[in-house]
């Protein structure tokens, strides 16, 4: 049996240089991994716990298989679905629920985090690891690559599937292994804090060239004078430039600042023109796909085809060892 990588991307929003850099790419990397098979799901059930509106979940959905397929997924080495095309996740996720501690749903610190910044609580948002956890188990994962801030999720996973095995007999489930690049950086927002859909501070992938001039030209630094010397150790626009830019290129632009007589503006022409490059290429087949949304539901439908079969074939493994008839 292939071993398998699996992640999920949640359609929250707009997918950012950010998602880029900190997810996206690996994802694109493992289709390159001689012998293991590769799924990506859109984590449109997650998604619910804090957003409703019906029109947004589904073009936020579609947009992330957009942006997946332009930046190089390719449907025949990796399989992208959406989570709702696998219903026996739903199921999965129940039958971990009766195993799943109320201690260690409250710990769960990315819930606290939402609760304390005023989201009202629902069960789903409560629940959320351990439809997580189905997520991963039910395609019997061996590898999940995810950012830093999932750590404990994959935690909660493992411990599910080590409880499970526990309870109804060793190695029915995989226990998954987290895959987290430490040395992925945090990949800084427009005002310097970390880039996320939820501060508003995004470089995003596919917005217009307008739209992508105007966020980086928005991008905050000090108020210092075209003349004035600078430090590239502190600017936001260094290290997004370092993000795109070759060591030469990076040398340059740092020298400049030292030197003095070499303003922001300069600075961010610069980095504007670095990611013109590595996204203009994209552009039309990102266009491609917004007019032609059969085509990618297509692809999403026969993706959930393939994962369906295999979370059905180790959902009868479940049912039978704990005793559904
Ligand atoms: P957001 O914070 O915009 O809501 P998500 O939490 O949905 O983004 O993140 C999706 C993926 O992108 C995760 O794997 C996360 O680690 C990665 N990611 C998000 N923001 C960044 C960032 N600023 N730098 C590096 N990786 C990021
Ligand atoms: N919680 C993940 C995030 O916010 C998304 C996700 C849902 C996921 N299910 C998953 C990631 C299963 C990996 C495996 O980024």
């Amino acid at each position: 049996m292939k071993k398998r990588v699996l992640s999920g991307i949640q359609p929250s929003g707009k997918l950012h240089i950010g998602n880029y850099l900190g997810a996206i790419k690996q994802h694109l990397a493992a289709q390159e991994m001689e012998g293991w098979s590769r799924f990506y799901f859109i984590a449109n059930y997650h998604a619910m716990t804090t957003s409703p509106d019906r029109d947004d979940l589904r073009e936020k959905s579609l947009d992330v298989a957009r942006t997946y397929l332009t930046l190089g997924l390719d449907p025949e080495k990796a399989t992208l679905f959406l989570q709702s095309d696998v219903p026996e996740v739903c199921e999965l996720a129940w039958v971990l629920s009766c195993l799943a501690p109320m201690g260690m749903l409250q710990r769960a610190t990315s819930y606290k985090d939402k609760v304390a910044r005023g989201l009202t609580a629902n069960h789903g948002l409560f629940a959320y690891p351990v439809l997580q956890a189905a997520d991963i188990i039910v395609y019997d994962s061996h590898l999940v690559p995810v950012g830093a801030d999932q750590k404990q999720h994959l935690e909660m996973s493992r411990d599910l599937a080590i409880k499970f095995n526990q309870t109804y007999g060793e190695d029915i489930l995989v226990v998954p292994e987290p895959w987290i690049k430490e040395e992925v950086a945090v990949v800084p927002g427009i005002d310097g804090q970390k880039m996320s859909k939820s501060y508003k501070n995004t470089i995003d992938l596919f917005g217009t060239k307008k739209q992508l001039k105007k966020q980086v030209m928005a991008i905050v630094t000090d108020s210092k004078s075209l003349e004035d010397v600078k430090d590239p150790d502190t600017c936001n626009v260094v290290t997004l430039y370092k993000l795109f830019a070759d060591k030469q290129e990076v040398a340059e632009m740092e020298a400049n600042y030292r030197a003095g007589n070499y303003g922001y503006g300069h600075a961010k022409k610069a980095l504007l023109e670095k990611l013109e490059t590595f996204l203009e290429p994209h552009r039309d087949q990102y266009q491609y796909y917004l007019a032609h949304e059969d085509e990618v539901i297509d692809v999403l439908r026969a993706g959930g085809r393939t994962a369906r079969a295999k979370a059905q074939e180790v959902m009868a493994r479940v049912r039978d060892v704990v005793g559904l008839i």
